[in-house]
């Protein structure tokens, strides 16, 4: 079922999204090579609460921390460990803030001191996706052309688009319908409806598009030839005559 928004709850949605913003701010700042991606969700803890928000992951499906920490060959969903920040690496944090029953959810790439050309062009195509699926998008857009955009935007660069996660809607639930695929046709699915607020999420591997999730703990996805990939999330109101991008 999807749910448009009124005003009051895209006031509330606003909020938390804004926490996410500046929590990934604070992350940007503070992230480096030699802390462990646990002390990076320590952050990443700290900082929400201290913003009278929660944070959704922690407890979400069993999921045991409050950010997704995912470092080179992680795609998404890496469970912060005692794994050490490289000089070179890109992190990918990921994530999700509710207050007052409303939740808000984006992600970040971030570059860890000297970072490869190769690396630093995977990033900024990612980024890159997001901001042309959301070029014309409005209200009356096929749902579709997002993923149209993104995927072709990511092929042309040579990279592999990840099928087996997708964005989605948000609001009183993490995640909500619709779900938002980076791939797909354009002209196809339904029309979007002003108040619709959904998070669009490329996640871009420089090989392969295809991904393995790990069978001892039941979240880590990495990539399945083992080479680096990035991830860039916001959430997004969809209005009459356009978006409005809450955690930016
Ligand atoms: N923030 C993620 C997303 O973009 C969800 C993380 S799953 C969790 O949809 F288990 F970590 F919560
Ligand atoms: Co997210
Ligand atoms: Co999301």
């Amino acid at each position: 079922m999807i749910n448009v928004k009124n005003e009051k709850e895209i006031e509330l949605i606003r909020e938390s999204c804004r926490i996410v913003k500046e929590t990934l701010d604070f992350v940007g700042k503070n992230i480096r090579a030699g802390m462990t991606t646990k002390q990076v969700d320590e952050l990443v803890y700290r900082y929400i609460i201290s913003c009278g928000a929660y944070p959704s992951c922690l407890g979400y499906e069993g999921y045991p921390a409050s950010a997704c920490v995912s470092v080179n060959e992680v795609v998404v969903h890496g469970i912060p460990s005692d794994r050490v920040i490289m000089d070179g690496d890109i992190v990918s944090v990921d994530i999700t803030a509710q207050k007052n029953g409303f939740h808000g959810d984006a992600c970040r790439t971030f570059l860890i001191g000297n970072v490869s050309e190769e690396k630093r062009k995977l990033v900024k195509v990612t980024e890159e996706c997001f901001f042309k699926a959301i070029e014309g998008l409005q209200e009356g857009t096929p749902l579709y052309d997002i993923g149209y955009a993104v995927q072709t935007h990511a092929e042309a660069n040579g990279y592999g688009v990840v099928r087996a996660l997708v964005g989605h809607g948000i609001g009183r639930e993490m995640h909500e319908d619709p779900s938002v695929p980076n791939y797909g046709k354009k002209g196809t699915g339904m029309r979007l409806k002003a108040g619709m607020t959904i998070c669009i999420e490329p996640m871009i591997n420089m090989g392969t598009y295809k991904v393995n999730i790990d069978r001892n703990d039941g979240w880590t996805v990495t990539t399945a030839d083992g080479k680096p990939a990035a991830h860039y999330e916001n959430t997004v109101l969809i209005k009459p005559d356009g978006v409005e991008i809450l955690t930016l």
